[in-house]
């Protein structure tokens, strides 16, 4: 079979792409390890940056997201022994906000609009395996159901997640990684009940990070940050609300909703970027490239951030001849990236209990927020990060 583009990953960042390049009749497949059921079953991301919103409906895929998606112009920051200050992100980013809508639904509307427009994705593709990336005639190779196939292709695209095939194949000489993996994780807990607010709230705690979040008025999404050393089984439901009520304020906690979980998760958190994001033919997006902790609600945007840069660069290059766009795109990428890298250990450094700080470094850091909420600079500065950078 031979296709324009060859996209390896089913994740946000493979179909936004896919679906983008099939409107504009660029020929693309998606290659997919999972099943559609397992990657809908992951429950990740809950707030979009603007930008990506505004993919989502250039990819003709934003019907659902207006309508059910909440636009939230503000967030709760919960510090100094209970004490809950607003960032209006309204005010201090010059009128912007956020949307919370989850990545679970994206996806799903990315799929379906993929079924609507009669663009090719395959399930359950093993070994996965990009070829002659340098050449100008790369392929992919790969099996589904004991049967061998091969993709002829002008361009590969790796948007396979951190663990996924497409970083492994370029060659370590050719490939700078940037690393930092933080002492503990998130559990997070997702349950059908009422949020116990209807703006997110961040909660710096002397027993650790929690959020609030949700993912509609019945759907509640709460995280705790936890010791590395725990599993997901250790955690009860009922040790789970515990430890959140003892986390925050006391009428917040007494608003808390509590009910049996739909879906619990520990994720742990890193930091990691690998540059430069092409090697010949292949080009990386998203969570392939880079992760960052979550703290900043930064990975699915930044992806998003990929995307726009590789969707233009590969249009330039079919209607135009144009390839300075390709050239550029892993310089153009990285810039931003390292950005949201910035912001994303910003605020986990800020709101995260870290055991080995010293009795100055915890100081420091309640200083960070109470100068944070003195300033207006500073104030500005968090919401135009929070609400996103320009492309
Ligand atoms: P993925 O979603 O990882 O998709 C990659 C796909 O490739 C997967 O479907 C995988 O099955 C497939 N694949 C892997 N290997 C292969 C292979 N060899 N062959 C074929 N297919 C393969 N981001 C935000 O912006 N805002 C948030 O609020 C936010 N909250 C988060 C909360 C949590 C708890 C977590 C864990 C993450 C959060 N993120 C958030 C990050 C966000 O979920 C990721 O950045 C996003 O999923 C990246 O999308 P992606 O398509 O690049 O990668
Ligand atoms: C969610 C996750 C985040 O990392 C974040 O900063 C805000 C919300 C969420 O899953 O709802």
């Amino acid at each position: 079979m031979k296709v324009q583009v060859c996209i390896i990953g089913g994740g946000p960042s493979g179909l936004l792409l896919s679906q983008l390049l099939h409107l504009q009749g660029i020929n693309t497949i998606v290659l997919e390890r999972h099943t559609r059921d397992h990657v809908l079953g992951r429950i990740r991301a809950g707030v979009l940056e603007h930008g990506f919103a505004t993919l989502m409906r250039e990819a003709q895929c934003g019907e659902r997201m207006d309508r059910e998606g909440e636009i939230h112009h503000g967030f709760l920051i919960a510090h100094d022994g209970g004490r809950l200050d607003r960032v209006d992100l309204r005010k201090h980013s010059g009128g912007n906000s956020v949307m919370v809508y989850g990545q679970t639904e994206l996806t799903r509307d990315l799929y379906e609009g993929r079924e609507r427009s009669g663009a090719k994705t395959v399930f359950e593709a093993e070994d996965v395996a990009p070829r002659d990336l340098t050449s100008d005639r790369p392929y992919v190779t790969y099996r589904q159901k004991d049967e061998p196939f091969r993709i002829d292709c002008e361009f590969v695209v790796g948007a396979d997640g951190f663990h996924g095939v497409s970083r492994r194949s370029i060659p370590k000489s050719e490939l700078r990684e940037y690393e930092r993996v933080y002492p503990f994780g998130w559990l997070g807990v997702l349950s059908r009940t009422q949020p116990v607010s209807p703006e997110l709230i961040y909660v710096s705690h002397e027993r650790g990070f929690a959020l609030c979040s949700l993912r509609s008025k019945v759907l509640s999404r709460y995280y705790i940050q936890v010791p590395l050393a725990y599993r997901v089984d250790d955690w009860s439901d009922e040790a789970f609300w515990e430890e959140l009520v003892r986390r925050l304020p006391e009428d917040v906690a007494a608003r808390l909703i509590t009910g049996p979980s739909i879906e619990k998760s520990i994720a742990p958190l890193r930091s990691f970027v690998a540059e430069p994001m092409r090697h010949g033919r292949l080009f990386l997006a998203g969570d392939a490239a880079h992760i960052v902790p979550p703290t900043g609600a930064k990975g699915l945007n930044t992806a998003g951030s990929d995307i726009y840069y590789l969707y233009h660069a590969i249009l330039a290059h079919y209607r135009r001849g144009d390839d300075a766009g390709l050239e550029d795109y892993s310089r153009r990428a990285l810039a931003r990236v390292w950005k949201a890298q910035r912001f994303s250990w910003w605020m986990t450094t800020m709101l995260h209990r870290f055991p080995a700080n010293s009795p100055y470094e915890d100081r420091l850091q309640a200083t960070e927020l109470a100068y944070l909420f003195s300033s207006e600079t500073a104030l500005g500065s968090l919401a135009a990060n929070y609400v996103g950078l320009p492309f």
